[in-house]
């Protein structure tokens, strides 16, 4: 294939940092963790792995900002981002960081309160005033934690129906202080966290940290009050776009990542489900460059289990691997496997 791919390479800055390339590896949740809800060995070997790919940006998958194991809600083996787990996150960035200098590396973080499904809005709607606050408190604390871990940036987690994303959505009918009519007055949770994050950063004095969130909103309908919020308001770093309940819905994330770019927002806009978007048909990196070079196109590009797939991807791409490169089959067996049911531990860079 006749391409240097210097479309796909070049440096964009994203906050402060500047990622290498425009490949995005979105957080894969593995379940992974000890009972602590420390990472691990097998999960440090699975970083050390995706960080050999060389990605623009690496997302550390969701974790739970919270004391209580309990809290970890549908991953019940997830990370926790608490104070005694600090030495074992330092630890990751240092390997990450060791193998992928140039990589922005970044770490979701979640309240891990019930939220996924209808269930999870009835508890949700169930969930006493103070317990909320007391998420609000952890989430600031373990976003302060993730910076001094030595995380280039944290992604506050605001989609995929948890609680953080039950605040912000039509659903919530809470007639206590996290409800509201108004989309402001339900996003109360985001912006007092991210102020309280930035005072924090301020007085430890690391104001470089990268603060972005990941939405997913089901419509258009709330998505101008959100980018208001979050953009003009609170002026994030990054946008993440995904799409809530179906998270590999690439065309619907493709457009509500459009709809995000015509409110032509400071934030980098980040665009997920590229599995999907590439694989339906026709030259999968072709694509991309369509989705890059589009009017309305994505600062980056984001990927979930083709990175599963195949760790290595951009770092093949880069070297013109491109027959090498394992294409995700799109079989969903990942969500159960802690590896990809086809290609195994095959990611090896044979040149
Ligand atoms: C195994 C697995 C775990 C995931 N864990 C997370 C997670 O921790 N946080 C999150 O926001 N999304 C999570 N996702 C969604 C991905 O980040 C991504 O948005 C999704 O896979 C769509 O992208 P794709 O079409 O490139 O796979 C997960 C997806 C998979 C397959
Ligand atoms: S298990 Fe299936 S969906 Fe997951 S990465 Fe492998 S081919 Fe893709």
């Amino acid at each position: 294939m006749m391409d240097n791919y210097d479309w796909l390479f070049q440096r964009r800055a994203i906050g402060s940092k500047t990622a290498p390339n425009l490949l995005v590896l979105h957080p894969l949740e593995r379940s992974d963790g000890t009972a602590e809800g420390k990472p691990r060995e097998s999960a440090f070997a699975w970083y050390r792995q995706l960080a050999e790919g060389q990605w623009g940006i690496l997302f550390v998958e969701c974790t739970t900002c919270s004391d209580d194991p309990a809290e970890r809600g549908h991953s019940p083996d997830g990370f926790l981002m608490t104070e005694s787990n600090l030495p074992e996150f330092k630890r990751l960035v240092r390997e990450i960081k060791a193998i992928s200098p140039e990589t922005v590396l970044m770490i979701q973080l979640s309240t891990g309160l019930p939220g996924n499904d209808r269930v999870g809005n009835e508890n949700f709607m169930r969930l006493p005033a103070p317990a909320i606050s007391r998420a609000q408190a952890n989430m600031i604390k373990g976003s302060i934690l993730a910076a001094e871990a030595g995380f280039d940036g944290m992604d506050f987690k605001l989609c995929h129906g948890h609680l953080t994303f039950q605040l912000l959505c039509e659903a919530n009918k809470r007639q206590d202080e996290w409800g509201g009519k108004t989309l402001r007055q339900k996003a109360r949770f985001t912006i007092e966290v991210v102020h309280g994050i930035r005072e924090e950063l301020a007085l430890r004095k690391t104001g470089d940290f990268i603060v972005g969130a990941r939405i997913s909103e089901p419509s258009l309908a709330n998505l101008r009050d959100i980018i208001e919020v979050l953009d003009k308001d609170l002026r994030l770093d990054f946008i993440s776009v995904s799409h809530y309940p179906d998270v590999f819905n690439a065309e619907a994330i493709s457009i509500l990542t459009q709809a995000v770019k015509m409110m032509d927002p400071q934030a980098a806009v980040i665009q997920a489900a590229f599995t999907s978007y590439l694989a339906n048909q026709g030259n999968p990196v072709e694509k991309m460059r369509q989705a890059l070079q589009s009017r309305l196109a994505p600062d980056f590009v984001g990927f979930g289990r083709q990175a599963i797939a195949d760790p290595l991807t951009p770092v093949k791409i880069r070297k013109g691997l491109y027959e090498e490169i394992n294409w995700c089959k799109r079989c969903n067996s990942c969500f159960r496997l802690k590896h990809c049911k086809h290609y195994g531990e095959e990611n090896e860079l044979k040149n």
